[in-house]
């Protein structure tokens, strides 16, 4: 076996290393686990409790009245919520017992990671306490965009887990590792293949694949995970040999219905399809005319016997677009396609929308249809994985954008509330709601890549959990779960943590302008790189200024999209927030922002701010060195090399591209080329 996939080694284990605490007044000698509850909570118990207070409790059917002890059982009056769970720690005719009470099996699940992490994170032993806790929103789920090939679209982190050299073969103790790893943080759908379904995988619907399905199927369920899979809109012509996928054709219906039969059949607890249709060159029903209603019902209906839904995406936009045409705008496009919507798909029919209108930039507003679909079950998709945000080289950690995005005001049901308590709405007519987060995971043997990463795939789980949860709390908890109790470890990566994002903002594409990417890969600096492409990702960069002009006035009324009061403060550069500037507004380079600099120096000095901040990590990260374990100190290490060197290319060819273009010198005289 390879040392480094072992539970012993540090990132492996991730936020699951249970150190031995070094006294405890609590030592379990006995575990009961109610019937019903599953062993999976049992197992985990055993082990955690083993390597965290050094006893290994015997599991008993009763309480034998005398010892330590925990106890699993399932009372439905435990929490409102399925998943849900209480914990109760407390001092009995002398001894100490813990009671862990689920909702149902999957909560007894859920209350025994928590016990643990308490126990991990110096829960005071000594004293009695209650805690409860349920998820708040109903589908918590990771995609991953992997290819039978074992490639994956957009992964920073290695191959495939699930796949390899065009097999569904994963290794099954890491699958099981992954399982425990990502139901620990509460998700509970894993959708396994990449959203664009390419013509091998069309065919996991078929037999030969459906039967190594089960076997993944089988190791999630153990874990509470639904497997969902990713799938064509042609399937019917692919897969079936029909001369259509019109989703208004009877034999089309009658096709998606014996599939879903079929797939069934082989997985009772299958939890649906992921569908991207009409997007980036994908099929769907606009080839025949027919809506998204058309299109998703069509394969809702043959999965709403079982219980399966189905998550429809709604990255729709014309991606042939003319550079030269300006009416055009890319942002408004998924609320065209969808807000009419609202309210027509079947009840099992989940809508899929990314946190911002455009494509998972460093910065961009927070898309208008999380407002704007009052009627229908939404999730909301973010970016695990680090494709615009430094590939999981450059550190950036994603738990304070997505905390703003979460906390964001909208207006639900005619009342202000937020984007976190929309999606934790479970509603009238079975609505649902949760988030998706395509997920940063490969086969490197710290999952992530990047060890730091780790903290994204934390945060998302604890967010999709609680969205209420804040940034502070989230933090502390991951690097305490993961490196122990070192006040100089724990105080300076959450500093690290915290300030990553801004830092890389600071040096990449300037006032929410996105993009400036090399195409294809997108890494690294290339101001012009998607400038004059079918994309829709302009900055329109001149002589005089720069920015997208998206007013109503002016612009391409993109800012009607909007509900007030963020109408108006978009619509105006003077009320506008200045992360978002150039999104919403083509401002000259004198254009003065409230620190007084103009657009031009304020790009100069953020760069080189920036570029500068990068030392500033490494020399903290220096710090650490000799107080966390050695190989994962290289590995950061290492990565933050790769981080300066692509943070000064950053800072040299956006400055002196904007110096080139509008002939500005910098006020501080640094140099460019
Ligand atoms: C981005 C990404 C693609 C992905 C697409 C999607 O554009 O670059 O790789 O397929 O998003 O979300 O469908």
């Amino acid at each position: 076996m390879n040392p480094l996939l072992s539970l012993d080694s540090p990132m492996y284990s991730a936020w699951l290393t249970y150190r031995r605490r070094k006294s405890t007044p609590f030592y379990p000698r006995f575990l009961v686990v109610e019937n019903g509850v599953g062993e999976t909570a049992a197992t985990e118990l055993r082990e955690g409790l083993f390597n965290l207070l050094g006893a290994r409790p015997v599991l008993v059917p009763e309480d034998p009245g005398s010892g330590d002890g925990v106890v699993v059982d399932g009372d439905p009056s435990a929490s409102v919520q399925a998943g849900g769970y209480r914990i109760q720690y407390e001092r009995n005719d002398g001894r100490w017992l813990a009671r862990i009470t689920g909702h149902d099996a999957l909560g007894c699940l859920y209350g025994s990671f928590a016990f643990l992490s308490q126990l991990q994170q110096r829960q005071d032993l000594s004293v009695p306490f209650i805690v409860e806790d349920w998820p708040r929103m109903s589908l918590r789920m990771l995609d991953h965009w992997d290819n039978l090939d074992g490639t994956i679209e957009r992964g920073y982190a290695g191959s495939s887990i699930f796949f390899r050299d065009g097999m569904i073969d994963p290794d099954p103790s890491r699958l099981t590792d992954y399982a425990r790893l990502v139901a620990s943080i509460g998700i509970n759908a894993v959708c396994i293949n990449n959203v664009n379904v390419h013509e091998p995988e069309t065919r996991f619907l078929a037999p030969p694949y459906l039967e190594r399905l089960r076997s993944v199927a089988n190791r999630f369920r153990a874990y509470g995970l639904h497997l969902y899979l990713s799938v064509n809109f042609a399937s019917p012509m692919i897969l079936g040999g029909l001369l259509t996928a019109d989703p208004l054709d009877p034999t089309v219906a009658m096709w998606w219905q014996t599939t879903a039969e079929r797939v069934y059949s082989y997985i009772p607890n299958f939890g649906g399809f992921v569908v991207k249709a009409d997007s980036e060159f994908r099929p769907g029903p606009f080839t025949y005319g027919r809506s998204h209603v058309d299109g998703a019902s069509v394969i809702a209906n043959a999965l709403a016997p079982f219980h399966g839904t189905v998550v429809w995406r709604c990255f729709v936009y014309n991606a042939q677009q003319d550079w030269r045409d300006k009416k055009i705008d890319r942002a408004r496009a998924a609320y065209e396609f969808f807000q009419p919507l609202d309210g027509r798909f079947p009840s099992n029919v989940f809508l899929q929308v990314k946190n911002g209108p455009m494509d998972f930039q460093v910065r961009e507003p927070v898309s208008p249809l999380m407002g704007a679909l009052p009627k229908t079950s939404l999730l909301m998709e973010v970016q695990i994985t680090q494709e615009y945000t430094g590939q999981q080289r450059d550190l950036f950690y994603l738990v304070p954008f997505w905390k703003e995005v979460l906390d964001f005001t909208i207006l639900g049901h005619g009342e202000a509330t937020t984007v976190g308590h929309r999606l934790m709405q479970v509603g009238p007519d079975e609505m649902r709601s949760g988030m998706v987060g395509v997920a940063n995971v490969g086969d490197d043997p710290d999952w992530t890549g990047h060890p730091l990463a780790q903290a994204n795939l934390y945060g998302f789980g604890r967010l999709a959990w609680n969205p209420q949860l804040s940034e502070p709390e989230i933090t502390r908890e991951w690097v305490a779960r993961t490196f122990g109790w070192d006040i100089l470890v724990n105080k300076t990566l959450e500093t690290m943590l915290t300030a990553s994002g801004q830092i890389y903002e600071a040096y990449t594409a300037p006032l929410g302008v996105g993009w400036m990417v090399n195409p294809g890969h997108h890494y690294g600096p290339n101001v012009d790189g998607y400038e004059y492409s079918q994309w829709g990702t302009y900055h329109y960069a001149d002589s005089q200024g720069m920015g997208v002009d998206r007013t109503r006035t002016t612009g391409t009324g993109y800012v009607a999209q909007y509900q007030q009061p963020w109408r108006d403060i978009f619509e105006s550069p003077a009320t506008c927030p200045e992360s978002l500037l150039l999104f919403f507004h083509h401002v000259p380079y004198t254009h003065r922002l409230q620190s007084g600099k103009t657009v031009i120096q304020h790009i100069y000095d953020s760069h080189f701010e920036g570029a500068a901040n990068v030392d500033w990590l490494i020399s903290q990260w220096d710090l650490l060195k000799g107080h966390i374990d050695i190989a994962v100190w290289n590995r950061v290490f290492q990565r933050l090399q790769q981080q300066r060197v692509n943070a000064r290319e950053w800072c040299d060819v956006v400055t002196t591209y904007f110096w080139r273009k509008s002939g500005i010198p910098d006020r501080r005289g640094r140099l460019f080329y």
